[in-house]
């Protein structure tokens, strides 16, 4: 099927959105890094975004993440409008688990104190419960059909089970909608195929997952929808039904 062909795609309204964002803008000085952007995400969606380099896409994420806050525009998490001001309102209020490309992790720690970094669970609000974080790391990894165990050291794993780790840590604390922004950049290519395994595991367990790659065919193969930014705006949304890579690239960098 041509992309002509495929649906100019908003997931056919059957279901309330997920997330909306409404005309969100964000500039540095005269660089409009977003500007009006509009979309609503579906649960259970893989949303695909790519774009040239600058299009846009992770200062996109970072207003969801609340690492920036928009100039404009809205962000509607089921219904009611949330006013993103910190990170720690992303996560609460739209149960957003970002992954980063660095990881932010701690290499000397094990897998368990990774996937509960900074949400250390504890008794009577004083002591770790190390026993019930061990159990609920091993059962989250499980799901995700990791290998790893979680005593093991966090620095002996590969980069793409370092991935998981972090993935494993949305599912931990029920995040709902999990963000990825080039999670296949830093790992070897091998491994890549267990990212995006994990990424559709996620989905098969009820979340959203936004990811930006420029490996298109990573985008390919797991997106049901991919977003194209250009210049900071939403140029196409399609439905991934027979799209192949040499479609994407020139409505990427086309000017259309
Ligand atoms: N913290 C920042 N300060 C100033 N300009 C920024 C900042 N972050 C991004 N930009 C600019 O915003 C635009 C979009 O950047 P970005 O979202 O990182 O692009 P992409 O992720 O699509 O490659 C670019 O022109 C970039 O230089
Ligand atoms: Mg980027």
């Amino acid at each position: 099927m041509s992309v002509q062909a495929a649906a100019e795609a908003d997931a056919s309204g059957k279901q309330e959105p997920l997330l909306s964002v409404r005309s969100l803008s964000k500039a540095f000085g005269r660089v409009r890094a977003v500007d009006g952007v509009s979309l609503d995400i579906y649960p259970q969606e893989i949303i695909g975004i790519v774009g040239d380099n600058g299009a846009g896409k992770s200062v996109f994420l970072q207003l969801l993440t609340g690492n920036h806050r928009a100039d404009a525009g809205e962000i509607i998490f089921k219904g009611q409008r949330v006013q993103v001001t910190s990170p720690k309102v992303s996560r609460r209020r739209l149960r957003i688990e970002m992954v980063y490309q660095n990881l932010s992790l701690a290499p000397d720690l094990r897998v368990w104190e990774n996937a509960f970094l900074g949400e250390e669970r504890r008794r009577c609000g004083i002591f770790m419960d190390v026993r019930a974080m061990q159990e609920a790391t091993g059962e989250a990894l499980v799901k995700l059909g990791a290998k790893v165990q979680p005593n093991d050291l966090f620095s002996d794993l590969s980069g793409g089970e370092q991935q998981v780790v972090a993935i494993s840590r949305a599912i931990l604390f029920q995040r709902e909608l999990i963000i990825l922004d080039e999670p296949t950049a830093a790992i070897s290519l091998n491994k890549v195929e267990e990212v995006l395994r994990t990424i559709l595991d996620l989905k098969q367990h009820g979340k959203t997952v936004l990811l930006v790659s420029h490996r298109l065919e990573d985008i390919v193969r797991v997106s049901d929808r991919i977003v194209v930014f250009a210049h900071g705006r939403i140029k196409r949304v399609l439905r991934n039904e027979g799209i192949r890579v040499g479609d994407l690239i020139p409505i990427m960098f086309g000017n259309d």
